[in-house]
């Protein structure tokens, strides 16, 4: 069954408004081709109008990096899926190992924040992954099952195909440290039998992104694995002659 790969790089807290639209400017000629890949920029809260009215009618869909799972309430500096839904913004990456880690983002909190995302016509990317310590210890299989069972636990089954997964390895975010070939296939291919066994032709048509240390030089052989739907890119999107090359990788 055909995926369609999904590039979408995860900017974190980097660009102003000002750089976004630089970005975005020497992005577009480079993708505008661009065919048989699906390509996204996660960005700041305050670069979303921007980037969103900058890349209609391109192939770019622009994503926020995180959402409260209420519509509205006194919530003191959060935001909700309908404010970005408001905004034409296509989706939103949550659970990403920094907000986990840094932020105290729980699995009982995704479990409410990835079926809003859905509600409000918004694609989440729900990120997973093992730290170093849990892969040592031969625990990344019961972290995933943990991750994939708590955080999806309140999407129907009808609707889990329309959830992105990417699983991203903490000990290769940021650190230049891919996961090898067969460590990504091998958790990408466990997190889609988990889904298989809730709804089968849901785990066939899921897409799941692999993260952590991707670049251009990298992309090609880490896309061509038979279970990898994409990446999610942290570093190399903040540069649009990599990120596009990345982008020209999926799409091959
Ligand atoms: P990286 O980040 O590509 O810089 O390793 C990936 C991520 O955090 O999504």
């Amino acid at each position: 069954m055909a995926r369609t790969p999904l590039v979408a790089g995860n900017w974190k807290m980097y660009k102003t408004e000002a750089q976004a639209e630089e970005f975005i400017q020497a992005l577009l000629p480079r993708v505008s081709s661009l065919d048989g890949a699906d390509l996204a920029i996660c960005v700041p809260f305050t670069d979303l109008r921007a980037m969103v009215d900058s890349s209609r009618g391109s192939p770019v869909e622009v994503f926020a990096q995180n959402m409260h799972y209420e519509p509205e309430g006194p919530f003191t500096g959060e935001i909700s899926a309908p404010m970005l839904g408001e905004l034409d913004v296509r989706g939103v990456v949550l659970g990403h190992s920094e907000r986990r880690q840094l932020f105290g983002e729980t699995d009982k909190a995704l479990a409410l924040k990835v079926p809003a995302a859905l509600d409000a016509g918004l694609v989440p990317i729900l990120c997973v992954g093992e730290t170093e310590e849990e892969r040592d210890g031969e625990e990344t299989e019961r972290k995933l099952r943990h991750q994939i069972n708590e955080d999806l636990a309140g999407v129907p089954a009808a609707r889990l195909a329309e959830v992105v997964v990417a699983y991203e390895p903490i000990w290769a975010i940021g650190t230049g440290r891919v996961a090898e070939g067969e460590q990504a296939q091998e958790a990408i291919a466990f997190i889609r039998a988990l889904v298989s066994g809730r709804d089968e032709a849901a785990g066939e048509s899921l897409r799941i992104l692999y993260g952590g240390s991707v670049k251009p030089d990298n992309a090609a052989e880490l896309l061509a694995l038979p279970d990898v739907d994409g990446a999610l890119v942290g570093g190399a999107s903040l540069d649009p002659a990599s990120f596009a090359e990345i982008a020209a990788a999926a799409s091959r």
